[in-house]
């Protein structure tokens, strides 16, 4: 069945995999993102796929951004929780800003993305909720207390929704993705790039498309009995 998806940060990296391989299901894509417009329009411009300006941070701008989709688009019965900063650095250096910052776009952003859509879901008995953690929220990470802390609290959000929504028709589920070849990861230098790739069984970087795909099967009808679960996707590197 072809429903309406939602996916925050839609429009680059991680985020932009998953609009496409939504849309290519059959799906109708929205994508969000917090000030590149270049690339939106870019993005828009190749793959036809509508793109939506707000901060995620902010619940007002984020619920009456989710009630203009569903205006356009019609009503939302996925949604993939994507968009996700970092600003490391290790927990003696940094700053209050550097915390708040993050748990603000990673953290609360996924309330703020979530909550908006939630009653409709409820109301329609069917709903899919993703969320986009990380390894390092598994495993925690040198200079990312900030954002360990929020992916660590994504699994917690989807244990919780999971067990809310279940009766609804409603699963909530995250993905753990481990390092990942977009440009928040090339744009470290080479040398800890290497050092990364090291540390991977697998020897390389992960695709974003292998995201994309995982998140395409949570979002089918066919994964309703999965429910409150991590999916690690990281070639091997950590195992919970
Ligand atoms: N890359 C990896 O290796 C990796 C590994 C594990 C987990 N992850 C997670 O996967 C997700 C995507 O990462 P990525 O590497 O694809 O990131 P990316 O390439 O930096 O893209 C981030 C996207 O999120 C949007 N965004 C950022 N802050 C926002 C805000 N406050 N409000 C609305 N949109 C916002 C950006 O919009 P603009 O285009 O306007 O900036 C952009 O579309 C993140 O949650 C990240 O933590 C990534």
């Amino acid at each position: 069945m072809t429903r309406t998806a939602l996916v925050t940060g839609g429009s680059r990296g991680i985020g932009a995999a998953i609009s496409k391989a939504l849309k290519a299901e059959g799906h109708t894509v929205a994508a969000t993102y917090a000030g590149n417009d270049e690339a939106a329009a870019a993005f828009t411009k190749e793959t036809g796929i509508q793109t939506y300006k707000w901060n995620v941070a902010d619940y007002e701008e984020s619920a009456a951004g989710i009630a203009k989709v569903e205006a356009d688009l019609g009503p939302i019965d996925i949604v993939v929780a994507n968009a996700g900063i970092t600003r490391d650095a290790p927990f003696h250096k940094m700053t209050p800003d550097q915390w708040k910052e993050v748990i603000d776009t990673n953290l609360t952003g996924v309330f703020n993305t979530v909550h908006p859509v939630w009653p409709g879901m409820r109301e329609r008995k069917f709903g899919r909720v993703i969320v986009i953690s990380s390894i390092n929220g598994q495993k925690g990470q040198f200079a990312q207390v900030n954002y360990a802390a929020t992916k660590a609290g994504d699994l917690g959000i989807v244990k919780s929704l999971a067990q809310e929504g279940a009766r609804a028709g409603i699963t909530a589920n995250a993905i753990c993705p481990g390092y990942i070849a977009t440009e928040m990861v090339m744009a470290v230098p080479e040398k800890v790039r290497e050092s990364i790739i090291a540390q991977i069984p697998a020897g390389r970087l992960g695709e974003p498309e292998e995201i994309a795909r995982c998140v395409a099967f949570l979002a089918s009808d066919d994964s309703q009995f999965i429910n409150g679960s991590t999916i690690s996707a990281n070639g091997a590197q950590f195992f919970v």
